[in-house]
């Protein structure tokens, strides 16, 4: 599911996630990156199954998965099947082209040299005993850069868990 980068898209641009200017400024996530002198790449998507991972390049999708995504942001960010691909969407190449996809285990001592904004883990510490989780959170809160967002699934929370993050609403944490 594609659900997390629109979920971002629609946070900032409702307004939800009142990041800091210099952080994140209130523009949509295209905007942001098309108008950023950044040369590196500002998503990155990771899993521990290369399977996943070419599922999520290729960007396809039945309609179906979809419903639940707001109708302006389906028709702005897929193109509709046709024909024999009739019930079938596929994410536009210029925000595919946004993401860097890579493998990770999230168990391993990853580091990387820029900090995130923003972190979606959503549904995958649900797998993990609570000194994974605790580990894996330690790891994302160091990754994070001030006034960044940790966003977990919506069956989640970081209860049992020791950590630095301020609570802002279930499922969205702030360094
Ligand atoms: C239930 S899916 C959730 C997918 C997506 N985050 C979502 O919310 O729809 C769990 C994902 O976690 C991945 N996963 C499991 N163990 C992992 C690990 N140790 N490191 C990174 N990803 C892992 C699985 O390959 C799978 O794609």
């Amino acid at each position: 599911m594609p659900s997390p980068l629109f979920e971002i898209i629609e946070l900032f641009n409702r307004r939800q996630l009142a990041a800091p200017q210099r952080l994140m400024p209130r523009r949509s996530l295209n905007e942001h990156v098309l108008k950023s002198s950044s040369p590196v790449p500002v998503i990155l998507a990771t899993d521990i199954s290369t399977k996943v991972l070419k599922k999520a390049v290729n960007g396809i999708y039945p309609l179906k998965a979809l419903e639940k995504l707001d109708k302006s942001l389906l028709k702005r960010y897929f193109l509709k099947g046709k024909n024999s691909n009739n019930g079938i969407v596929k994410l536009k190449k210029d925000i595919v082209n946004m993401v860097t996809f890579k493998r990770l285990n999230l168990m391993d001592n990853f580091h990387f040299q820029k900090g995130f904004d923003v972190i979606f883990c959503r549904n995958v510490m649900i797998y993990f005993d609570t000194v994974t989780r605790q580990d894996i959170v330690r790891k994302f809160y160091g990754m994070i850069n001030p006034g960044g967002c940790l966003i977990i699934g919506h069956s989640e929370s970081l209860n049992g868990i020791q950590h630095s993050f301020n609570y802002i609403q279930p499922t969205i944490y702030r360094k």
